[in-house]
């Protein structure tokens, strides 16, 4: 497992390519299996769970091509129906594989993804909505039967917004007999671009981006040459890091109307911000000021940003009350930010940060994907040494992420043990 250490310090100054978007990419791939013949993908970052996504696509009798940042697919051989624990256990998104495959096979066993390090992350809203659509679902061994002989449209509310229930849903729904319509439905950029890419294989999808999708069947999709949109998590990551070490930074590739909650509580916060089409540039304040976050579905203050801010807020110039409310166990890097000298004291979903002038290094541990990419953060601002262990966490998310905190001038390096 590696590890990575970073001596703090340093104020970042220079320009970073933002990668393209992992939660865009999962389920662009996985639309593959809608169709016959290569598809071209394009900007896809190269991370684990994209690795893993494409394991598991050829399990399941898939071509796959990966050359750097291009993949190719070709779904035309589909015949396993079954994604495995193995699979499922290391990427919880390998459950958007069920929507396909009750559309391509009209059955699917899928393990059931288990919890992970910030909630239980259940998938019962993904299963209600596929029994709406006429799939019978059964639970067994931990695993999900579903099958399907014809998918038919359907009205479906969600009772709360979910990224890949909507994914899997719209995957689901686009060849199935009639129009489905998904209320309450997630918002999210990653959902517009899913649903973009089914459009120019030949569905017929209207509302992404809204609450209310529309969604009427047709009876083929055909392979497409598309592009990965830029990942605005990572995008966000790099800001709060300029305004962290009151640097100097410009991102490229980046799209600011992905990012209006960030900016909106990083120029709060004292950031400089000026945007430029795909160009953001971050000058960080000489003092930071306290400001209260909220996390809410999109176009809110995003939860994969939360542990990034909490950093920023740890070094702020007075208290900082933020509140999560997506997952029900988002505060692991709380721990690690306090022995790292944070004050921060957490009461159910709200975590009270008094700012402290300096964090001290330490050697900390990663537990979750953002959690991991927090500690980065905080090794760049404390005092002395950070050592942070068992970055695999990171890998899933972040492409090449000690490269490019060097290259804006970080003292850090990737240590194999
Ligand atoms: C997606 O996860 C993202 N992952 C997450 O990013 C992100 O944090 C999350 O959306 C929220 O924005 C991908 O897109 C691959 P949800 P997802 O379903 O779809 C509850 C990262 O760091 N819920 O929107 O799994 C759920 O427990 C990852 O890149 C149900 O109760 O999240 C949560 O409290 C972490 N039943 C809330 O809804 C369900 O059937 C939102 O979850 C589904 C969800």
């Amino acid at each position: 497992m590696d590890k990575i250490i970073i001596e703090g310090g340093r104020s970042l100054k220079g320009e970073v390519k933002i990668s393209g978007a992992k939660n865009a990419a999962l389920p662009i791939l996985v639309s593959s299996l809608l169709t016959q013949g290569w598809n071209t993908y394009t900007n896809v970052p190269n991370l684990r769970d994209i690795q893993s996504t494409i394991l598991l696509l050829s399990n399941l009798g898939v071509k796959t091509e990966v050359d750097k940042n291009t993949v190719r697919i070709d779904a035309g051989g589909l015949f396993n129906h079954e994604a495995s624990y193995d699979l499922v256990r290391k990427m919880r998104a390998s459950v958007l594989v069920l929507g396909p495959l009750l559309a391509r096979l009209k059955k699917a066993r899928v393990s059931l993804p288990g919890g992970c390090a910030i909630g239980a992350r259940p998938i019962n809203l993904h299963l209600r909505g596929l029994a709406r659509l006429g799939a019978s679902i059964e639970l067994k061994h931990g695993y999900v039967e579903a099958k399907a002989d014809r998918l038919k449209g359907n009205e479906i509310y969600f009772n709360m917004a979910t990224v890949t229930g909507t994914e899997n849903l719209m995957m689901a729904a686009v060849m199935a007999e009639g129009t489905t319509i998904l209320k309450n439905a997630a918002r999210e950029p990653e959902v517009v671009a899913l649903a973009d890419v089914l459009n120019l294989m030949g569905a017929r999808i209207k509302g992404a981006g809204t609450s209310t999708i529309v969604i009427k069947g047709v009876s083929e999709l055909y392979p497409v040459s598309v592009k990965i949109i830029s990942d605005r998590i990572e995008a966000g990551t790099f800001m709060v890091a300029a305004a962290l070490t009151k640097g100097d930074v410009m991102l490229l590739n980046a799209v600011p109307e992905h990012l209006e909650a960030v900016i909106h509580k990083l120029r709060l916060a004292g950031a400089m911000i000026d945007i430029d089409g795909q160009r953001i540039r971050v000058v960080g304040a000489e003092k930071i000021s306290s400001i209260d976050v909220k996390t809410l579905p999109y176009p809110g203050f995003p939860t994969d940003m939360q542990a990034q801010f909490m950093v920023l807020m740890s070094v702020a110039n007075g208290l900082s009350m933020i509140s999560e409310t997506i997952f029900e166990n988002r505060f692991i890097h709380v721990s690690e930010l306090r022995r790292m000298g944070a004050n921060i004291k957490v009461t159910g979903d709200t975590a009270l940060v008094t700012g402290i002038p300096m964090l001290s290094g330490a050697p900390v541990m990663a537990t979750d994907l953002r959690a991991s990419a927090s500690l980065i953060l905080a090794g760049l601002v404390a005092r002395g040494t950070t050592e942070v262990n068992r970055v695999y966490h990171l890998d899933r998310g972040y492409e090449a992420i000690e490269k490019k905190f060097s290259g804006l001038g970080a003292a850090i390096k990737r240590v194999k043990v």
